[in-house]
C-alpha cells in the first residue's frame, strides 16, 4: 500500500471515529442515553412549566454496543496500520503483495513467501545450472539431465505455439523434423531463440500478378512436393515463379534459411500445401512471429533449451539407427 492510501484511509477513519465521538456526546449531553431515568419515567426537563417528557431512551444494550465499536475501530486504526506513523503491530502490510516497498516505515518486513521462495528457486537454479554454461552443444545435446532441463523450459515457455509434442501446427514449425526454417545448426537454432524470428512472404509474392497466375503458381507448387497437380498448370506456373519468388525460395524451391523462406520441395509445411492454404498464402502473404526470448530467459537457459531442440530431431535418427 502507497502511502498516499494509508494516509486516505487513517485521515477517512479518524474523521469518522471523532464525528462519532462528537455524536455520542451530544448524546450525553441532551440526556439521551445514560439518563439516569428508568424508561416511561418523566425526564428532569420541563416544559412551559408543565410538559414533561416521559423517557424513552435507546436501550442500554445498544449505548454499550456503540461504545464497544467505537473501541474496536480505534483498535482496528492502531493495528491495520490505518496510522503509518505508529508502526505496523502486527507486521501485515499489502505492500507484499508486491516485490518493491512504497513504503520505507514498513521497509523492515522481509519479502512475502512468493517473493522469498522465488528468490530461493532461482538461486538454486543458478547453481544447478552453472555448469551447463561451458559444455560444447553436442555433449549438452545427449546429457539426459541437460535434456531434462529443456523439456521443462521447453513445456513452460514454447507450448503453446510449437505444441506439447513440439510438432508445431499451421503457422508454428515442426520442431522435430530436418525441415528448419532458419536453419537447424546449433547457432542458427540458438539464435531464432535468443533473437526471435519475423517471416515475411509478401502478398502475391510483391509481384504484379493476377489471380490466375497465382491459379498456376498453386499448381507448381504442388508440383514440386508430388502432389496432385494439373501438369500444364504447374509448367506455366514455373514461368512465374522464375518471375521473383526464386529470390528467396531459391531457383529449385530449395528455400533460404537467411530469409526464412520455406524449403517448398521437402513436404512440410508452415501453412499448409492444400489448394486453398497455398491460395492464401500467396493472394494475402504471411508473417509468422516467433518472439525473442532474451529479455525472460538467461543464457543457460537458452543454451539448454538450444540444446533439447537439435535433440528434438537429430537424437531420433540416432534411436532409430540403434
Ligand atoms: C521477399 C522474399 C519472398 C518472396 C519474393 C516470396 N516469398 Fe514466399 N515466403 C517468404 C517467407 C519469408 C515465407 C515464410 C513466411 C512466414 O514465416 O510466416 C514464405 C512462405 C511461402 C509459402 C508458405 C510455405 C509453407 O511451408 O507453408 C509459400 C507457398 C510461398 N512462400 C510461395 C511463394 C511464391 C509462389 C512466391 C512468388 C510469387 C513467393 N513465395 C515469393 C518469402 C518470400
Ligand atoms: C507465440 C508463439 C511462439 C512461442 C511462445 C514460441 N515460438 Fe518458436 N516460433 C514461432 C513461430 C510463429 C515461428 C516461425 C516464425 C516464422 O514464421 O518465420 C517459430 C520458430 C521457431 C524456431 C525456428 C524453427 C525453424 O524451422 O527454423 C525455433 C528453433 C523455435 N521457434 C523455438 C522456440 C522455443 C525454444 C520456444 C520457447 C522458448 C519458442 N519457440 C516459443 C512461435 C512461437
Amino acid at each position: 500500500m502507497s502511502v498516499f492510501w494509508s494516509y486516505w484511509i487513517a485521515g477517512l477513519t479518524s474523521i469518522f471515529l471523532v464525528f462519532l465521538a462528537v455524536l455520542f456526546y451530544i448524546c450525553f449531553r441532551r440526556g439521551m442515553i445514560f439518563t439516569g431515568v428508568e424508561q416511561g419515567e418523566a425526564l428532569k426537563h420541563v416544559y412551559d412549566q408543565d410538559l414533561y417528557e416521559l423517557d424513552q431512551p435507546l436501550p442500554r444494550w445498544w449505548s454499550y454496543l456503540f461504545i464497544l465499536m467505537f473501541g474496536i475501530g480505534l483498535i482496528y486504526l492502531a493495528f491495520y496500520p490505518g496510522v503509518v506513523a505508529w508502526g505496523n503491530h502486527l507486521g501485515w502490510a499489502s505492500t507484499r503483495d508486491h516485490a518493491v516497498y512504497l513504503d520505507s516505515e514498513i521497509e523492515s518486513v522481509s519479502y512475502d513467501q512468493y517473493h522469498k521462495e522465488r528468490a530461493y528457486a532461482e538461486e538454486t537454479y543458478a547453481q544447478v545450472l552453472a555448469p551447463y554454461a561451458t559444455r560444447p552443444y553436442p555433449e549438452l545435446m545427449r546429457d539426459p539431465q541437460a535434456q531434462q532441463v529443456g523439456a521443462r523450459l521447453f513445456q513452460q515457455n514454447c507450448v503453446q505455439c510449437h505444441g506439447t509434442d513440439a510438432q508445431g501446427r499451421k503457422g508454428y514449425p515442426n520442431l522435430t523434423d530436418k525441415s528448419w526454417i532458419y536453419g537447424g545448426s546449433f547457432a542458427r537454432i540458438e539464435e531464432s531463440i535468443r533473437n526471435g524470428r519475423r517471416g515475411l512472404m509478401p502478398a502475391r509474392g510483391g509481384l504484379p500478378l493476377s489471380d490466375e497466375d497465382v491459379e498456376i503458381l498453386v499448381q507448381y507448387i504442388r508440383s514440386l512436393s508430388d502432389l496432385p497437380h494439373d501438369a500444364e498448370g504447374a509448367n506455366q506456373g514455373h514461368q512465374v515463379y522464375m518471375k521473383g519468388c526464386f529470390a528467396c525460395h531459391g531457383m529449385q524451391g530449395q528455400g533460404n534459411i537467411y530469409i526464412g523462406a520455406p524449403n517448398l520441395v521437402d513436404r512440410a509445411w508452415l501453412y499448409g500445401g492444400d489448394e486453398t492454404s497455398l491460395r492464401q498464402t500467396l493472394l494475402k502473404g504471411r508473417q509468422g512471429v516467433m518472439p525473442l526470448w532474451q529479455d525472460k530467459l538467461d543464457p543457460i537457459k537458452i543454451r539448454l533449451l538450444t540444446a533439447y531442440v537439435a535433440g528434438l530431431s537429430q537424437l531420433k535418427d540416432e534411436d532409430t539407427s540403434d
